[in-house]
Parts: structure tokens; C-alpha cells; sequence
């Protein structure tokens, strides 16, 4: 079986579960990004929701990328990493008063508005602050990005964005407000695409729009497409970096900007999710009827993708070489769901051997709760052990 590179003598000190992230591969993942993003003239907001660890966002600012924040304590969270407050765009639909000041008063680059008495109150605190605020519309393009329904963001029936049929009046209700300024137009279809058709889908939708927003005298001056972009969970050590090429090339191939506009996206998952492991000790294997369980000492609670999306997650024994044997890998939490995989080829497996859970360096560690008061898990750069 084909393994990742762990540096397991050095995991001999640390308390298991925690996240392990490879540096090396998060800044060759950042080089890619930066090289394909100026080639292509494309501002990159990092989607902070999907790794928060603040050495991780450290390295992601060294590497000039902007934030994507969906909460004030992400806009802190980021400001306090290094990030530009005017490389900062701030979305979500239930901003509240004390999160709107808290980017009012970080001069954040844009909010991505979500509704109309959202664009009322940031105009009303902005007023109260002497300030303008950047809004960009989101608009929810109602269309199918054909990945996991629960991260399916860009239909009709999902709570986020403007509808289409909307979008004339809250031009009218931006121009009319004080001290707001339409800055551009937001979207986000879902997430964990990897049929890049659906960008091109979305870049027609778009094209469609702008000739509407031409049409009633509109300028629009970014484009923001948001996040999304897949990884490969099957094979993380052959393809251990997002297609970053393709999905650019087709976003500046069949987005027919307009002069002086500007294009932004907002990629997570895609930027951090390769690098992460987590890392767990096996605490004892069961033998079941026809099966046998390896139950390790992390749990839903640490990595909550495989109970909540049914995500899959690669396993390796990273302990061990010998034959393989399949086994149920389980968690300690007294939930039936707080299963990582079924019917799983592993090295022979003995109590202690360390697993590797791959490719969870996104909603990995940001996702974990104190569930059956655990402990929640720490996260280790490589360079730092
Ligand atoms: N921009 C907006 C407005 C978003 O809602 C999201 C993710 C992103 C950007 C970043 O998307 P990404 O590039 O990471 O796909 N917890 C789920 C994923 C939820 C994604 C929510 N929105 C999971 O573990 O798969």
C-alpha cells in the first residue's frame, strides 16, 4: 500500500488524536495558486472556515493571499494572522450588528451582502460610523454544482444569496442608500466540485447577468465566483494538489470580463485540505462477527465529515507493514455513526499502531467539538516538530 511520508518518530511525544500538517505540501499548493492566479489576473481570498489554525492561516498570509471570513471572529481571527483588512471579504447570511462593526471598524475590503434588510443595517451602522461600506450582491445562480446536497449552495431552494429576479431593486435600494457602494457581484455554488462544467455553467450565468447589469446602466467592478474547487480523497499521495490550472483557464476563458473589472474567488478546501492528516492511535482491535474493528482514539468528534456527509476519508497504518487485513476503523464516541470507514485494507493492526486519516486539513480541525467532553484536537505543523 502507497503511504504518506510521516515523520512517526516524532509522534512519539505528542498526544494523539491531532492534526498533522505538511508544510511542505501547503506551500507548494500556495506556489501553484500564486503562479496560476497572476497569469490569470485573479485576486485569491482564502475561505478561513475551512482551516483556522493559526499557524496554518499565518503561512496562507505570508503567501499574500486575502481571506474569505463568514463571521467577526474569523475577521479577527484573520486581521490577527497577518491578512490585509483590504484583502478581507466578509459573507453569510445572518451577519449581526456586532459583527458588521467589527469589519466597519477593520475598514474590511467588501461584505457580501445576502438580503435586504442586511444591505439596511450595514447602511445604518456604516451612517453611524461616518464610513461607506463595499458591498458586493450575492446572487445565488440557481445552479447545480452536482456534489453532496448538504454543500450544495448555488440553488433556488437554498437560503443564500439574492434571487436572479431580485437583483434591478437592490440595485435601485444600493444607490439609494447612503453610504453603501456596489463594489461587485458574489457567488458560490457549493463546494467539493470536481466536474469543473459546473464553473462553466456558472461563468455563462454570469455573462448573462452582466449583459442585464450593462442593460440598466449598472457598473460592476469585481467578480467574485467564490469557492469550491475538489480534491481528490481517493489518491491524496498521487494527486496531492487541486487542479488549480483547469479551473482558472476556464474561469478566464469563459468569463467575458468587462474592462477594468476584476475577478476574485475563494478557495478552502482546495487550498489546505491535502496537507492535514489526522493522526490516531489504535486503543484496541476487536474481533466482531466476520469482522474486525480497529477502534482508535479519535472520533466524530474530531473529524465529523465521514458521520455527517458519509465523507471518505483514506486510511493508512502508518505503524505498520505487514499484510493487509480489512477492518471496521471506529471511534470511542457512543454513537453508532462515529464510524471513520467500513470494510477498510489496512496493514496488520495492533494496539498502538498510529492511522493516518487523510486528507482532513480541511473542516477537519475547525469542525471538532467537546462531545462527550473530549479534549479537541491540536494541530502540528511539520517544521515545528
Ligand atoms: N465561499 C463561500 C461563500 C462559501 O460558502 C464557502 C464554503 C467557500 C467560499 C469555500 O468553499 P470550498 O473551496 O472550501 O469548497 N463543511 C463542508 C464544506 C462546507 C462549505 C461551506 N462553504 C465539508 O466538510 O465538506
Amino acid at each position: 500500500m502507497i503511504k504518506g511520508n510521516f515523520p512517526i518518530e516524532k509522534f512519539k511525544n505528542i498526544e494523539t488524536p491531532f492534526y498533522y500538517y505538511d508544510v511542505e505540501l501547503l506551500n507548494k499548493t500556495l506556489e501553484l495558486i500564486n503562479r496560476c492566479s497572476k497569469e490569470n489576473n485573479i485576486d485569491v481570498h482564502y475561505a478561513v472556515k475551512a482551516n483556522a489554525n493559526k499557524k496554518v492561516l499565518s503561512i496562507i498570509s505570508k503567501a499574500g493571499l486575502g481571506a474569505d471570513c463568514v463571521s467577526g471572529n474569523e475577521v479577527l481571527a484573520a486581521i490577527n494572522a497577518g491578512f490585509p483588512a483590504s484583502k478581507i471579504v466578509f459573507a453569510g447570511v445572518g451577519k449581526t450588528d456586532k459583527e458588521i462593526n467589527i469589519a466597519l471598524d477593520n475598514d474590511i475590503f467588501c461584505f457580501n451582502a445576502e438580503s435586504v434588510p442586511e444591505l439596511e443595517v450595514i447602511n445604518e451602522l456604516a451612517k453611524a460610523k461616518g464610513k461607506i461600506a463595499n458591498v458586493e450582491i450575492r446572487v445565488n445562480p440557481n445552479i447545480d454544482a452536482h456534489t453532496h446536497k448538504k454543500i450544495t449552495t448555488g440553488l433556488n431552494e437554498n437560503k443564500f444569496g439574492f434571487n436572479m429576479d431580485e437583483l434591478q431593486s437592490v440595485c435601485q435600494l444600493i444607490s439609494n442608500s447612503t453610504n453603501l457602494n456596489l463594489l461587485g457581484l458574489h457567488f458560490h455554488i457549493g463546494s467539493q466540485i470536481t466536474d469543473l462544467n459546473a464553473y462553466e455553467c456558472l461563468c455563462v450565468r454570469i455573462n448573462e447577468l452582466q449583459d442585464q447589469f450593462d442593460s440598466w446602466g449598472v457598473k460592476i467592478k469585481n467578480i467574485n465566483v467564490g469557492g469550491g474547487l475538489g480534491i481528490n480523497y481517493e489518491h491524496p499521495n498521487h494527486i496531492p494538489i487541486a487542479d488549480f490550472e483547469s479551473y482558472f483557464r476556464i474561469l478566464t476563458k469563459y468569463l467575458k470580463l468587462r474592462d477594468g473589472q476584476k475577478l476574485h474567488c475563494e478557495p478552502g478546501r482546495s487550498v489546505v485540505a491535502q496537507c492535514g492528516s489526522l493522526i490516531t492511535k489504535v486503543t484496541y482491535v476487536k474481533q466482531g462477527v466476520n469482522k474486525q474493528f480497529a477502534i482508535v482514539d479519535a472520533g466524530m468528534t474530531d473529524l465529523i465529515r465521514p458521520a455527517l456527509y458519509d465523507a471518505y476519508h483514506r486510511i493508512e497504518n502508518i505503524s505498520s507493514d505487514l499484510e493487509e487485513e480489512t477492518y471496521d476503523v471506529v471511534g470511542p464516541i457512543c454513537e453508532s455513526s462515529d464510524v471513520f470507514d467500513k470494510d477498510v485494507e489496512l496493514n496488520k493492526t495492533k494496539r498502538g499502531d498510529y492511522l493516518a486519516i487523510r486528507s482532513a486539513g480541511a473542516y477537519g480541525e475547525i469542525m471538532a467539538s467537546n462531545y462527550n467532553l473530549r479534549k479537541l484536537p491540536q494541530g502540528y505543523l511539520s517544521t515545528e516538530l
